[in-house]
């Protein structure tokens, strides 16, 4: 953890609980280690569905990362945050014409998710720039819900439509820059990422000569548990590279660049959320502790069953070595808002906190208002040690704004 006990206690006084903390150094460090993973041969760009901070994506631009977009939102965040349209490059699913639109106009790169998206596209701008977002047919992720390719799921164009989209792409003038696809979200194993990338350099022989790009998508996960195993890049890298070598050697266009869209791996671990033990207590023999951390502010466990390590700042210490365990609940209306299950702070008390790790990534971007709760502030701690309010807390006032 990045923060002492004082500091954890002071930044929720200061600013509110729950509260997320992010870490300026953590997020410089993955930064720096993903564009050395692959020695530059393979160029990330961070997809910022995971954490749209403005504060953190001019960060991550500093480190010299583009970003992937997937709404007219997150577009104008990323204008907002210094990208120019260059470095953004949009990958929306179902776009309206009106969403296709917003990026053409800027000059921002579009990939198409299916054929009729890629006609919209033919139809707004003949000779526009465009990428295919392809299906490889092999998927990877946490669980099903994450999984974006393979046969059963809505993303990408399967290889075998790869005849339909040239005639599209000719029809309408288009210039097909690079394909892309996305296997799904979090993986530790490189075998999946490997096979896929594998399956769409072969597509790409088969049917894109002169394209400028191929990007082999995100999922690079993190260990959520101590217990897990990091991402083995080398490992990664030895599957990739020859592969990359012999598509090299066939392809027309011997300047033909590669890329990743990794999102959780750049900012999960830069994240701490912190939130305030506000009851404990015990119900036909179950142990819980109620904090302010309900699923509106942290979606991840309640949506997916996923696991985050979490750790209890006493107030005071009780000196208590091993608590019993206790169910760490959340402040909203469904018994199903539980942050973490059987954990051993059962020894909790009024006043203490509960800081839940790897909290950066797909935290409060998937916050909401839901029991018109407050989603909370977010603050940075910068690398020389400041705490700086990067996002306000909700007011009450914002809540009826829009009525
Ligand atoms: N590219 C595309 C097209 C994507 O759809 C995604 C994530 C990424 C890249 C980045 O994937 P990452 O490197 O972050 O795994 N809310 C879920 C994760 C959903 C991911 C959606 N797409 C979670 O909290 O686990």
């Amino acid at each position: 953890m990045f923060l002492s006990r004082e500091e954890a206690f002071g930044l929720l006084s200061q600013f509110g609980s729950p509260l997320y903390v992010y870490s300026e150094d953590i997020l410089r460090a993955r930064c720096r280690e993903l564009c050395c993973a692959f020695s530059g041969r393979i160029r990330p760009s961070f997809s910022i569905k995971a954490n749209s901070n403005a504060a953190l994506l001019r960060i991550i631009r500093e480190e010299g990362i583009g970003a992937d977009a997937v709404s007219c939102g997150e577009i104008f965040i990323l204008e907002y945050a210094g990208f120019d349209s260059s470095e953004i490059f949009f990958i929306p699913n179902n776009a309206s014409e009106e969403e296709l639109r917003f990026a053409v106009g800027r000059n921002i790169l579009v990939s198409a998710d299916s054929l009729s998206q890629l006609e919209t596209l033919g139809r707004i701008k003949k000779g526009a720039r465009v990428s295919l977002r392809i299906n490889p047919g092999i998927g990877a992720g946490h669980c099903d819900k994450v999984v974006t390719a393979g046969h059963a799921t809505k993303f990408g164009i399967e290889p075998a439509l790869c005849t339909e989209a040239k005639k599209i792409i000719k029809a309408f003038g288009l210039k097909l820059e690079g394909v892309n696809q996305h296997i799904g979200s979090l993986f530790l194993e490189p075998g999946p990422y490997v096979e896929a990338a594998e399956a769409l350099l072969s597509i790409v022989l088969e049917h894109f000569p002169g394209l400028c790009f191929v990007d082999f998508g995100g999922g690079f996960g993190v260990p959520y548990k101590k217990s897990e195993h990091r991402l083995d890049f080398a490992a990664l890298r030895d599957g990739l590279f020859p592969l990359m070598d012999s598509f090299a050697a066939r392809y027309d266009n011997k300047g033909i660049s590669f890329k990743c869209e990794p999102g959780r791996y750049i900012a999960a671990e830069c994240g701490l959320l912190l939130g305030s033990v506000n009851a404990v207590k015990e119900c036909f023999g179950r142990r819980y502790v109620g904090t302010d951390l309900g699923f509106n502010v942290l979606m991840r466990p309640v949506l997916y069953d996923s696991w985050h390590e979490v750790q209890l700042i006493k107030k005071e210490d009780d000196g208590c070595a091993s608590a019993p365990l206790a169910d760490i609940t959340g402040n909203i209306c469904e018994s199903g808002d539980i942050i973490a299950a059987e954990r051993p702070v059962g020894n909790a008390q009024i006043g203490d906190i509960i800081a839940v790790e790897n909290a950066g990534a797909y935290g409060y971007s998937m916050a909401s208002n839901y029991n018109s709760r407050l989603r909370p502030a977010e603050v940075l701690k910068t690398s020389g040690g400041e705490f700086r309010l990067i996002r306000a807390a909700d007011t009450l006032q914002s809540l009826t704004a829009s009525f």
